[in-house]
């Protein structure tokens, strides 16, 4: 078996899975805030789309995607972002996101020489580790700090790191804290990056799950060195039908078209055109926003109640809270799954998670007001037990 393989942890998510089985086997109500997989059901338009479009025979898709779905992308994209995509050589539908970035090192770390870093900030999506690890290169984590707003600041970091750097990953707005960054952020880090010849990734799959002011894309900035990493998944409600796109340096997506074809991960045309009715309406991701924006108003009050501190989330669904003192999160979290409230300890997303969990508003409206009656509860009983504040 390979050694980066064996080495590595079960993914966090898959413990949260099996904890979850054990209490349904058990009878209990659940309320899952676990994985950032919602639950309100993907519009009628595009579930539509995908039925008309499933043809008697079906075959192989290409790497590049359908030309109307590259289009409605670079459509969406200038509507959205007021950059122009060229649809031709700047924009691949991908499988998801997730591959796409999975995959993204294979192709741009020269494991033959010494420029082989990737950092990235901790806590994070843990598959910028996984796929720098799975391609031969070195992983750089670098610790995301509450008081310097969860930024990745790179101007931080000694040269001679920056000099052995192939790629940077940045993700805001960030899982799992719900961090939004602004525009001089991604100038500066998007100028270092050109002054030491790193490729900057920048993982856009929550841009549009925002509350007040839209978050911006890196490509505002400049396209030179930058990819950005977009999807349907959390936009759309479509983490089933695994469609995204990748899109940037035209000179990088050409690279990465040719060798992705060696990957087999192609969406499936029916896939596309479903996705392209997705990126070219809005109407149903306001819908969504609105929800979201309704549950985080439940919890920023909750949490406000019960005297926990948290990153005031901008966007995301994801609420990142400090835990009480005296509490690992972990002992916090297996408290509230007695309840059946599932919630993510920090270290799931690195080691810069520790002493906070991440709460994902999956659950409808009506169990999210639920399961506060249900935490308050358990809370209490725990910083009695525990002698806490
Ligand atoms: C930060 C981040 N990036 C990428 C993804 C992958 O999304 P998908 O593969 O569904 O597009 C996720 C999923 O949770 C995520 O949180």
């Amino acid at each position: 078996m390979n050694k980066k393989v064996r080495e590595l942890q079960t993914y966090p998510m898959d413990s949260l899975v099996k904890a979850k089985e054990e209490l349904k086997k058990a009878g209990k109500r659940i309320y899952d805030f676990g994985t950032g997989d919602p639950k309100e059901p993907t519009d009628p338009k595009i579930r539509e789309a995908l039925v008309k479009a499933i043809p008697e025979v079906s075959q192989y898709p290409t790497v590049k995607g359908r030309k109307d779905l590259r289009e409605a992308i670079a459509n969406w994209f200038f509507n959205r972002f007021h950059v122009l995509l060229d649809p031709e050589t700047e924009v691949i539908p991908t499988a998801g996101s997730k591959e796409a970035i999975f995959h993204f090192p294979l192709v741009f770390i020269d494991t033959d020489t010494e420029k082989k870093k990737v950092i990235f900030g901790t806590p994070a999506y843990p598959v910028y580790e996984r796929g720098t690890l799975f391609a031969g290169g070195e992983p750089y984590p670098v610790t995301l700090k509450f008081e310097e707003q969860f930024l990745l600041r790179l101007d931080k970091l000694p040269k001679s790191l920056l000099e052995e750097t192939a790629i940077v990953w940045i993700n805001y707005p960030h899982n799992p804290t719900g961090a939004v960054a602004p525009i001089s952020y991604l100038e500066d880090t998007y100028n270092i990056c050109r002054e030491y010849g790193i490729i900057l990734c920048s993982d856009e799959c929550y841009t549009e799950i925002y509350f007040e002011t839209p978050p911006h894309s890196l490509l505002e900035v400049g396209k030179k060195g930058a990819v950005v990493f977009h999807s349907l998944s959390k936009r759309s409600g479509m983490t089933g039908y695994r469609s995204g796109f990748v899109a940037g340096d035209s000179e990088i997506i050409q690279n990465y078209l040719k060798y992705r074809s060696s990957f087999g991960v192609a969406s499936q045309d029916f896939i596309q055109q479903a996705a392209k009715v997705a990126w070219s309406d809005e109407e149903h991701v306001k819908e969504r926003r609105a929800i979201f924006g309704q549950k985080r108003d439940i919890f920023v009050k909750f949490f406000k109640e019960i005297g926990l501190e948290f990153l005031y989330p901008e966007a995301t669904f994801y609420l990142w809270v400090k835990v009480p003192n005296g509490i690992s999160s972990k002992e916090y979290a297996l408290h509230l799954l007695k309840y059946g409230i599932v919630i993510s300890p920090g270290e799931f997303f690195g080691k810069g998670g520790k002493g906070f969990f991440r709460i994902a508003l999956v659950p409808t409206l009506k169990e999210c007001k639920e399961a506060v009656d249900i935490w308050k509860k358990a809370h209490k009983e725990l910083m009695e037990k525990k002698n806490c504040r």
